[in-house]
């Protein structure tokens, strides 16, 4: 059986690397890597750190790309590789651009695509935008549906998905997190000679900032920017670790409107692993992230989510993560709520795991070695 695993982005192959070692050991499997690419330095960190090496590689990225150029250019690009491989099952995962194009390009070719972390749904399709479209289009067309959680399998059975083609497995963020929280105890030694591992020692009330939405861009960035003004200009024990997205729309506010503000440190994108230490040393963590908000809980971290609306709604549930939107007032009243009760801050610092158990990828594996014979149909 022939696969090909397919992905572009940092969180894709931040949750695709533990799946793509375990494939790679896998005798009765010839499986290939391809990335196209949509993001570059942000993917690059990634591969690096599991040391996962593409066997093909779409390089698509542009400065401030746009969604028509990744679809047209991802279509048309992976439309040969998928003719030259001839895979009998093309993995994606979550929901990117790359995601539902890479699926899009197999369907006309008819090739069978298995869809991991399927079925979160916002019931909005302007929120996450274009994500939800992404996720509801690849359900459509993919025949395979690994979900993460039971409400995950629920959304796609409601969609009239087949029962014996969705498959609950937990989330393989929860893998990487594992594998990569036991290898790495420390900031790394490019961290430490940002100076970054210092503020960490002061002892001071770290904030860990991340944002990238792309229906935040414009106003809901500007309200982003300025509550952190007033939360750093407020609380002399706070410092603000910001690493900011790479995407223009991200840096042009952030850098204009929250450099040189002294307990405000803005700082590349981490590596992988330097995040993770940096959130299980952090007070909160404040993002519009998707997978922030996998991660946190099991960290035991409080999160505020800069959405109005969220498809990981487990997670809000259980009272790690709430959703705070970008109001300026509403984001620094509930960290003024987070500094003065302690009894607020202990409830959403309880570690919880409702994504997942760090065996996600073993069971999409063991599935599609049992089901071999149905996926070569
Ligand atoms: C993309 C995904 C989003 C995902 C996010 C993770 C889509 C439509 N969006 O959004 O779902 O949550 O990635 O971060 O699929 N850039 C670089 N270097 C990089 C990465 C990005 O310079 O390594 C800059 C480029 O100018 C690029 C821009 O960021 O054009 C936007 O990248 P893009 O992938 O289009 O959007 P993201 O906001 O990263
Ligand atoms: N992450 C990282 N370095 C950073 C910020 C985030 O490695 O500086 C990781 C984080 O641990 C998580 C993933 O990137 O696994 C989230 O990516 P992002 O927020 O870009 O995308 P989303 O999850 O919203 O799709």
């Amino acid at each position: 059986m022939k696969i090909l695993t397919v992905f572009g982005t940092r969180p894709e192959a931040i949750k695709m690397a533990m799946l793509i070692k375990k494939l790679s050991t896998e005798k009765t499997i010839q499986h290939k890597v391809c990335v196209t690419a949509q993001h570059r330095e942000m993917l690059d960190q990634v591969l690096h750190f599991f040391s996962i090496e593409p066997d093909y590689d779409l390089n698509i990225m542009k400065q401030g790309q746009n969604l028509s150029s990744i679809t047209g250019d991802v279509l048309q690009k992976i439309t040969e590789i998928y003719k030259q491989y001839q895979p009998d099952l093309v993995i994606v995962h979550g929901d990117t651009t790359t995601c539902f194009t890479a699926t899009l390009a197999a369907f006309y070719l008819q090739i069978k695509v298995a869809h991991i972390e399927a079925g979160m749904r916002t019931f909005n399709l302007q929120e996450p935008f274009p994500e939800e479209a992404n996720r509801v289009l690849t359900a459509k067309l993919a025949t395979y549906h690994f979900a993460p959680t039971e409400k995950n399998v629920q959304n796609l059975l409601v969609e009239g998905i087949a029962k014996k083609n969705i498959i609950k497995t937990g989330n393989t963020v929860i893998d990487a997190l594992l594998y990569a929280t036991k290898k790495v105890k420390s900031f790394s030694a490019k961290t430490r000679r940002t100076g970054i591992e210092d503020i960490f020692k002061k002892k001071k009330k770290i904030i860990l900032v991340t944002g990238h939405r792309r229906e935040n861009f414009g106003s809901g960035f500007i309200d982003i920017c300025n509550a952190l003004k007033t939360i750093a200009e407020k609380y002399h024990d706070v410092e603000i670790v910001y690493p900011v997205h790479l995407n223009p729309n991200v840096q042009k506010p952030v850098l204009e409107l929250l450099s040189d503000i002294k307990n405000i440190h803005l700082i590349e994108p981490l590596e992988y692993p330097d995040f993770i230490f940096a959130m299980k040393n952090s007070w909160i963590i404040l993002t519009d992230s998707g997978g922030i908000q996998e991660e946190a809980p099991s960290l035991g971290k409080p999160v505020l989510v800069m959405r109005n609306v969220t498809e990981r709604p487990e997670a809000v549930k259980s009272g790690t993560v709430h959703l705070v939107g970008t109001n300026k007032n509403k984001i620094v009243r509930f960290v003024d709520t987070l500094y003065q009760d302690k009894n607020v801050y202990k409830k959403m610092s309880q570690s919880i795991n409702p994504y997942g158990d760090g065996k996600a990828s073993w069971r999409i594996v063991q599935w599609i070695k049992k089901n071999k014979k149905e996926i070569l149909k």
